[in-house]
């Protein structure tokens, strides 16, 4: 497996994650989980306003198969060995005063690259998704008006690549980034 170079000096554990997808049958604990949790709930956000929500269901149980009828079926094909799906929600208003905030779903993101990062470093697979129908996770779930549904986590131990399907193995390594000088710009945008 080809392994990724940084341009500039960074922390091994930001180059090396990387979401996989095989994961084994066996269950992480809840604590396993919580400590994932926990990074989340340390990440900044405007105002300290923690606007992150997180549904979650284990492996086994109602609340699994609830947020597992939501994938999209290729997401299907692989999250069925998580030991975890998480479905990511943000409050869209200030719970202090109800005023709408700019950044909910930003400081949301910030946290999940929290638990992500966590779970990476903890030992775990934490897959990203936005395969899944927005809508019925909010009926499902039942997210109140006034939240905005971000996005699903699968997360697990990691398994053999060998049990994925063909055309997910190919695809079981990690991927690169475009160079730095292509995303900043001194003072004004550039095209
Ligand atoms: C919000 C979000 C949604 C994603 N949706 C999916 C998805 O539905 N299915 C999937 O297999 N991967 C999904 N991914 C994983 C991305 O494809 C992956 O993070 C990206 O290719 C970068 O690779 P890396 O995370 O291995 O570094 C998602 C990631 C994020 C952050």
């Amino acid at each position: 497996m080809k392994a990724r170079k940084s341009d500039f000096p960074i922390d091994e554990f930001i180059l090396n994650r990387w979401s996989r997808r095989a994961m084994s049958q066996e269950l992480m604990t809840d604590d396993e989980l919580m400590s994932l949790f926990e990074a989340a709930r340390w990440a900044p956000s405007s105002y300290n306003a923690q606007l992150w929500r997180f549904i979650y269901g284990k492996r086994g149980t109602p609340a699994f198969e609830k947020l597992f009828n939501i994938l999209v079926p290729a997401n299907q094909s692989w999250a069925k060995n998580a030991s975890f799906l998480i479905l990511v929600i943000s409050r869209n208003n200030f719970t202090y005063n109800d005023n709408p905030s700019r950044t909910h779903s930003f400081d949301t993101g910030a946290s999940c690259e929290n638990l992500a990062l966590q779970g990476f470093i903890n030992g775990f697979v934490v897959h990203g998704m936005e395969g899944f129908d927005y809508d019925k996770a909010k009926v499902e779930t039942q997210v109140p008006d006034g939240y905005t549904v971000e996005a699903m986590f699968a997360i697990g131990k990691p398994g053999s690549p060998a049990d994925l399907p063909e055309e997910l193995r190919k695809r079981e390594v990690p991927s690169d980034r475009i160079p730095v000088d292509t995303f900043i710009f001194e003072g004004t945008f550039k095209k």
